[in-house]
């Protein structure tokens, strides 16, 4: 952890309420996660894990502290774009797949915004698609797949770009508990393999276990365990 190439995530003292102040979700939340690091974020519904994932993904914006993802910032909007185009992956807890798209026209999405060649995009939409086993799926569209399939596919389109870090926001909490099984093996070992940093949000004790670090997500901060 000390070379700072090797540090994704950089989160320092980091502060979010909603509703004004009323609901406060994070109080002075610290968390670094070094290359090829797959970390659970645990805890109960409610907790913070999405806020986090969220304020990581530039999706939303902390009210005091600082967050460095990929050596950007996510709540500056140049750092932001270059983060989501070409550092981040991130997939939903409902997958956020356009329905009425096939498998292969969801996985373009995200090299049309970094102008890549549609050959290279083909290419590896193929190779991704044979990995998460969905290959024979690739002309159908979304709201024709079981959730297992739909959930590989959002896999899928969160690594079509090639990203370091992966957010995962309950990647397995749709599905039922052996296809939910399959795909966080799935995910584990894609990030092992092309050590890609992964995030997991997760409630489920046995998927955080498997992690290489567990923090659980509790009154407003995080704590090893
Ligand atoms: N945009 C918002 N406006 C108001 N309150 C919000 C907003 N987003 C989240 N909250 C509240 O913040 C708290 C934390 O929500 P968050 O979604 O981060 O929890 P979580 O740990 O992901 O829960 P779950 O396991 O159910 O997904 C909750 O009390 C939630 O109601
Ligand atoms: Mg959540």
């Amino acid at each position: 952890m000390s070379n700072p190439v090797d540090r994704l995530v950089a989160v320092r003292d980091v502060w979010k309420a909603y509703d004004g102040g009323r609901i406060a979700v994070l109080e002075g939340v610290n968390l670094d996660v070094a290359a090829g690091e797959m970390v659970a974020l645990w805890g109960a519904s409610g907790s913070g894990k999405s806020t986090l994932l969220h304020l990581l993904g530039g999706l939303d914006a902390p009210d005091r502290g600082t967050l460095r993802v990929c050596g950007l910032d996510p709540v500056a909007e140049a750092d932001r774009l270059v983060l989501r185009r070409r550092h981040l992956g991130f997939v939903f807890q409902l997958h956020n797949l356009i329905p009425d798209l096939t498998v292969a026209e969801n996985l373009r999405v995200p090299g049309l915004a970094t102008g890549e060649p549609p050959a290279r995009t083909a290419a590896r939409t193929a190779e991704l698609a044979a990995q998460v086993g969905i290959a024979h799926r690739l002309g159908h569209r979304i709201q024709d797949l079981s959730g297992g399939e739909r959930q590989r596919t959002a896999i899928c389109r969160a690594l079509m770009n090639r990203p370091r870090l992966l957010l995962a926001d309950e990647p397995t909490g749709s599905l039922d508990e052996r296809t939910g099984e399959a795909v966080f093996g799935l995910l584990k070992e894609l990030a092992v393999r092309d050590r890609i940093a992964v995030v997991l949000a997760t409630h489920e004790r046995r998927f955080a276990e498997a992690c290489h670090r567990v923090l659980r997500v509790r009154e407003g901060r995080l704590a090893e365990v």
